[in-house]
């Protein structure tokens, strides 16, 4: 019989600009301690409105401290499918214009998964976004947000504990509320692709961040209720080393 430890993650609840600094200062800490003993940093990366504060904060620090990202990998969570990477409303698009092109890293070190994949190729594409994941030595924090239905990157209520990088369904609610970045809900992809829970699980240290009152029910469900497939963020209670990092309205629902 497997047993299964759950520990709760850690909670940090602070104004948003706080938590941006709090978690851009952790990364830059990171990076530098790590660079210094000649290890790769392994960025696990998600986009959303929640982490732009955050990269923001990022560039002003690597540009305070001149920091090098030349052992700096990433790999994002996710990516719409299908999709041009140049589409405005890509993850591509989306990581470019608000990180990578303002910090000094090779765009050969940044990953994100393709969307415009032919259906036919993208298991094995997949397979191989976990080959680059472990290859790079592993993620070494991952930073993720979290939906309304308690989605963490692309993997909606239902994700097995132990799904991998793969095409999944988005739900009705996550394809409501990307609908404005469209221009209507009919426009949005119906698929994407997505790192799986065990994917991120795997990461050495797991950082969520949530702001936003439509958030706090997910966020109680995510820390008070029990790990399970129906609030995917929940898994992170089986993490030995999670992080939750809230704003005042997103913690509003905890007891
Ligand atoms: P948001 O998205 O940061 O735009 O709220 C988060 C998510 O759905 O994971």
């Amino acid at each position: 019989m497997e047993t299964i430890t759950q520990k709760r993650p850690a909670v940090v609840v602070a104004e948003n600009e706080v938590l941006a600094r709090t978690v851009a200062a952790e990364i830059a800490n990171l990076i530098q301690a790590r660079n210094a003993a000649g290890l790769s940093t392994v960025l696990g990366l998600a986009t959303g409105k929640t982490p732009i504060l955050l990269y923001q904060e990022l560039i002003r620090l690597a540009q305070q401290r001149t920091l090098d990202f030349s052992r700096v990998v990433t790999f994002n969570l996710d990516e719409y499918y299908p999709l041009e990477s140049d589409s405005p409303q890509s993850y591509h698009y989306f990581m470019y214009k608000h990180l990578f092109s303002h910090i000094p890293i090779a765009a050969t070190h940044t990953h994100v998964p393709d969307g415009t994949l032919a259906r036919a190729d993208i298991a094995s594409y997949c397979a191989e976004y976990e080959q680059k994941i472990r290859q790079a030595g592993g993620i070494t924090i991952q930073i993720l947000g979290i939906g309304e239905n308690g989605h963490i990157g692309f993997n909606e209520p239902g994700a097995e504990r132990e799904s991998r990088t793969r095409l999944v369904t988005l739900s009705d609610t996550t394809r409501r509320n990307a609908a404005d970045d469209f221009g209507g809900e009919t426009n949005v992809p119906r698929e994407a692709l997505t790192m799986g829970i065990a994917t991120i699980l795997e990461a050495q240290k797991v950082v969520l961040l949530a702001s936003g009152a439509r958030k706090a029910r997910a966020v109680q469900q995510a820390l008070a209720g029990p790990v399970s497939a129906d609030v995917p963020a929940s898994y992170l209670s089986l993490h030995p080393n999670a992080t939750v990092y809230l704003d005042p309205a997103a913690a509003s629902q905890r007891r």
